[in-house]
C-alpha cells in the first residue's frame, strides 16, 4: 500500500512512523509513506499556503491553489483510491474503517492546519473526511500518523504472527480479553487457572466470555443489537 501525506509540518509525522511496526511495515516494502510539505506548491516566494478568511474571524485558511496543484500533480503520478481530509467534523474513525481503507492500494491524506483547508477544495477532491475523535488536535498530523498505523498493522505480512490482528479489541465489535504473562503467582495474584489447563478450547470459550463480559460492562454500545 502507499500512503501519500500533504502537510505543513511533516516533522510531525516522522516519529510516528519511523519505528517499531510501522518501520517494519516500510522496511519489509508493505507500506510506503511519503510525506510532501505544501509549500512546495505555494503561490509566491513566501511560501505562503494560507489566507484570512473571507468574512472576517480569526484564523487563517488553507488556501485552495496550492492544494490543488499538489493534489493534482501528485494525482500524476498515481490515481488515488481515496483522498481523505483529517478534521474534527469528519466521520468517526473506528477498526472498521481502518479494515476497509487497509484494502485500498493508493491513499492521499490531506493534513489540516490553522482553520482548516478552503471548503471547495473538500468539495472537489476530498472523497473521506475522518475525524479520530471528538477533541481538537492543533493539526491533522498526529491524527494522520493514528489513522496509517491502525491501517498498516493490518497489510497482510506486517504483524509477525498473522493472526494476532484477529483477536485485536473491535475486531468482533468485542474488546480484547485479559491477557497474563509470567510468574503464574504474583504476589499472591494468580493468573486464572484456566489458562494453565493446556486446554486450548477451554482458554477460547474463557476468553470469549471475558470479552463479552468486559464489552457489556465497558462498552455496551458495542453489543447494541448484537445481543
Ligand atoms: N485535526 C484536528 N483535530 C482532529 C481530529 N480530532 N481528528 C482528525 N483531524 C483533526
Amino acid at each position: 500500500m502507499k500512503i501519500d501525506i500533504i502537510t505543513v509540518v511533516p516533522e510531525l509525522l516522522e516519529s510516528p512512523l519511523s519505528h517499531s511496526i510501522m518501520k517494519r511495515a516500510q522496511d519489509k516494502g508493505l507500506l510506503t509513506v511519503r510525506t510532501f510539505h505544501l509549500r512546495e506548491w505555494a503561490v509566491n516566494s513566501y511560501g505562503q499556503v494560507d489566507d484570512y478568511q473571507y468574512g472576517g474571524g480569526a484564523g487563517m485558511v488553507m488556501m485552495c491553489e496550492p492544494l490543488a496543484n499538489a493534489i493534482e500533480s501528485l494525482q500524476k503520478e498515481q490515481p488515488y483510491d481515496e483522498i481523505i481530509y483529517m478534521t474534527p467534523d469528519g466521520s468517526t474513525f473506528n477498526q472498521s474503517a481502518a479494515n476497509e481503507l487497509s484494502m485500498k492500494e493508493n491513499l492521499l491524506i490531506i493534513c489540516g492546519h490553522y482553520k482548516g483547508i478552503d471548503q471547495r477544495i473538500r468539495d472537489m477532491y476530498v472523497t473521506r473526511e475522518v475525524s479520530i475523535g471528538d477533541f481538537v488536535l492543533s493539526g491533522g498530523e498526529l491524527a494522520a500518523a493514528v489513522v496509517i498505523d491502525a491501517i498498516g498493522r493490518l497489510l497482510p505480512g506486517v504483524l509477525n504472527d498473522e493472526t494476532s490482528a484477529l483477536f485485536d479489541s473491535f475486531q468482533d465489535n468485542l474488546l480484547a480479553p485479559p491477557v497474563y504473562t509470567r510468574p503464574a503467582d504474583f504476589r499472591g495474584q494468580q493468573v486464572p487457572p484456566v489458562l494453565l489447563s493446556g486446554d486450548p478450547k477451554k482458554v477460547e470459550e474463557w476468553r470469549f466470555e471475558q470479552s463479552l463480559e468486559r464489552t457489556r460492562q465497558r462498552r455496551p454500545d458495542l453489543l447494541e443489537g448484537q445481543e
